[in-house]
């Protein structure tokens, strides 16, 4: 088998770059672990900054995110009891994001897959990258009890924190970064109205909580929990009880409670492995690095690394230029440093630490309030939050 582009992982970031490739004729061949039900099945985060949208409008698939997300102009902090909001469109410059499931983006890059005809080589096994320092590189892996061949040009890394793509790259040539938080997010997800229009962050003594949504109908709460708390530990009403006590007054009337249709606990990371290219392979989104969710920037950052993998690929094969593959960590990496700064800054102003103590929640709290009172502090919140810019134009396909 040969491709010009073997993408192993079918999530958001290989999908979408599948799709991108697609529309500049670039033939691309997925090599994905899991089967679709299983990919569709996880729930992860859901709000995309308007460069993540335009990129799924590049890529012919994002009529459905216009239709269904929600456009949100501003979120809502919450301290000392109080809800403060922060006017994300007016501090931008005009700038706002889409609240859509993550899960409803895969649905979508998927169907578009398959209509397109393209193949996705599902419950592969035993991946395995060859000659990736070379000129020939290769995918190995086993599929209905055969070891398979696929030869290409390049290989995308598309396969998360724990793909095999990272992992290839000789240990010499790959530096990491990594904090650890000492605490994981608690989430749930019912049919049940959200509690608020706008999404609630709140810092309180008892820990952080999260009011989201996914539609008018659909809600996604969180609540930190201790690392070691196991989601068997929490029932629906242990839940809901905690929730109402890290709300304010107003909140904690509106709550609408239901049962669980998910229920889950997420680790908090943040980390980064550089370069995110080795000879042929180009790693991006998760393979490469991991944010906290508290920013909402791990779908987003994925995206963006595909933006520049896919102007990287299209320079190539139009001959144009070599810069695109030979800038490509070092593009990436600023946007993900930046990032990784803001996420690492807004998780630790929320979340209450083994160290943060009375005085900690005092800074905290002090800080929050010159943040909701400062326009110069919050438009630093509000650039980041609707996202920093890429550095440049993400190239059209016509
Ligand atoms: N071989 C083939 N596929 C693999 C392998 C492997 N060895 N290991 C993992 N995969 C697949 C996984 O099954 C998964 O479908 O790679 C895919 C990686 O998808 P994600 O983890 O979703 O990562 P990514 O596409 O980079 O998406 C970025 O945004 O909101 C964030 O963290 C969130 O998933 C999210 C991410
Ligand atoms: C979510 O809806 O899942 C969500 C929203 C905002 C975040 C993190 C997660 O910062």
């Amino acid at each position: 088998m040969r491709t010009q582009v073997a993408i192993v992982g079918a999530g958001p970031a290989g999908l979408l770059l599948g799709q991108l490739l697609h529309t500049a004729g670039i033939d691309n061949v997925i090599v994905e672990r899991q089967n679709s039900a299983y990919v569709l099945g996880r729930i992860r985060a859901g709000v995309l900054e308007q460069t993540t949208l335009d990129l799924l409008d590049a890529a012919g698939v994002g009529h459905r995110a216009h239709a269904e997300g929600l456009p949100h102009d501003g979120i809502e902090l919450l301290f000392e009891g109080r809800r403060h909001r922060i006017d994300l469109h007016a501090l931008s410059g005009g700038k706002r994001v889409m609240v859509y499931g993550q899960t409803e983006v895969t649905r979508d890059l998927m169907e578009a897959r398959e209509a397109a005809g393209l193949l996705t080589l599902y419950e592969s096994s035993d991946v395995s990258l060859h000659g990736i320092d070379g000129t020939r590189p290769e995918v190995h892996f086993s599929r209905n009890g055969k070891r398979e061949v696929l030869q290409c040009d390049f290989i995308a890394g598309c396969d998360g924190y724990h793909g095999i793509s990272r992992q290839s790259v000789p240990e010499a040539a790959l530096r990491t970064f990594e904090r650890v938080y000492p605490f994981g997010w608690l989430g749930v997800l019912t049919d049940t109205p959200p509690v608020c229009d706008e999404l609630i962050y709140a810092n309180t003594p008892r820990g952080f909580a999260l009011c989201s949504m996914r539609s008018k109908t659909r809600s996604r709460y969180y609540l930190q929990v201790p690392s070691e708390a196991k989601v068997d530990d929490w029932s629906d009403d242990a839940f809901w009880s905690e929730l109402r006590l890290r709300l304010d007054p107003e909140a904690r009337e509106r709550l609408v409670t239901g049962p669980s249709i998910e229920k889950s606990i997420a680790p908090l990371r943040s980390f980064v492995a550089e370069p995110m290219r080795f000879g042929r392979l180009f790693l991006a989104g998760d393979a490469a690095h991991i944010v906290p969710p508290t920013g909402a920037k791990g779908l987003n950052l994925a995206a963006s690394d595909v933006g520049f993998l896919f102007d990287a690929f299209t320079d190539h094969y139009r001959e144009t230029s070599a810069a695109g593959i030979d800038h490509y960590s070092q593009r990436c990496l600023k946007r993900v440093w930046r990032a990784e700064r803001f996420s690492w800054w807004f998780t630790s102003l929320m979340h209450r630490f083994p160290e943060t103590g009375a005085f900690g929640q005092k800074i905290q709290e002090a800080e929050l309030g010159y943040l909701v009172e400062s326009r110069a502090a919050s438009t630093s919140l509000a650039e980041n939050y609707v996202g920093l810019p890429t550095g440049g134009p993400v190239r059209s396909t016509g």
